[in-house]
């Protein structure tokens, strides 16, 4: 059985106050729900600050992006040893704003993911198609070519330690979230192709969370499909209640 991940990716908003706060309040509940792997993301600067406020509780630290490298002469970079150091343990990987603004190709998601991975940190790789993608019935061609080029070069074992969240363009930050059913077959053809380069028990073991305006009242209906494993949730995570209500709509 796959456990339920619901990751709130802050972007790049709150401040070094709002961030503890946010974090508290998360932080005080979360222990009510021991069926969810719950990560908070924010952005790099605030890390640290988040850290001291998680520490020894369920809820787990993440980054929204990475460099590939370990180290040397990449000015505004952060490698993987420098989030595992602070106390990451999960790391957001080619999330569509880094592919559409920053132009990340996912060559370059590629790199980062075997960096990541080699350094004992458990990425979490965005896929998911824009909105004339979808319109021109080119959705499963869009979600095959990131994965084959995301993904490429994964041993069984890494491919079991990636999650992956399937987040339509067209859905995110907009309120136009996708049906359950919508997402549940682009979840389940994804799992079919994690079958078809893998076997089986990879398929089923991989966690695969849906992302594009995911608020507490879609939680529940979504989070109920039988390929749906959690949440990649932005705007609705910088609000405590809101977020804990999509954690309680696992249940
Ligand atoms: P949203 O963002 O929940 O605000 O739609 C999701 C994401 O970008 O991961």
């Amino acid at each position: 059985m796959r456990k339920k991940f619901i990751a709130g990716n802050w972007k790049m908003n709150m401040d070094r106050a709002g961030a503890v706060t946010l974090a508290e309040a998360i932080v005080k509940k979360a222990g009510d729900f021991p069926g969810v792997d719950v990560a908070l993301c924010p952005p790099f600067v605030y890390l640290e600050a988040v850290q001291k406020v998680r520490l020894g509780s369920p809820v787990a630290l993440g980054a929204q992006n990475v460099y590939h490298e370990a180290k040397g002469a990449f000015t505004g970079e952060i490698s993987p040893g420098m989030l595992r150091d602070v106390g990451c343990k999960y790391v957001i990987l080619g999330h569509s704003e880094r592919r559409d603004i920053f132009h990340e190709s996912s060559a370059d998601v590629n790199k980062k993911l075997h960096a990541v991975l080699a350094a004992g940190l458990s990425p979490i790789v965005c896929v998911g198609e824009h909105l004339n993608e979808r319109e021109g019935g080119q959705t499963m061609d869009i979600i095959r070519e990131q994965f084959a080029g995301s993904f490429s070069g994964l041993t069984a074992e890494q491919m079991q330690k990636t999650t992956i969240a399937y987040e339509p363009v067209w859905a995110i930050g907009t309120g136009k979230v996708a049906t359950p059913e919508q997402a549940e077959q682009v979840h389940a053809d994804l799992r079919k192709l994690i079958e078809v380069r893998y076997n089986a028990e990879v398929a089923s073991a991989v966690r695969i969370q849906y992302g594009g305006s995911v608020k507490a009242s879609n939680a529940g209906e979504l989070m109920a499909q039988p390929d749906i494993d959690g949440a990649l949730v932005g705007g609705a995570s910088l609000v405590a209640d809101d977020f804990l209500g999509i954690i309680a709509g696992c249940r």
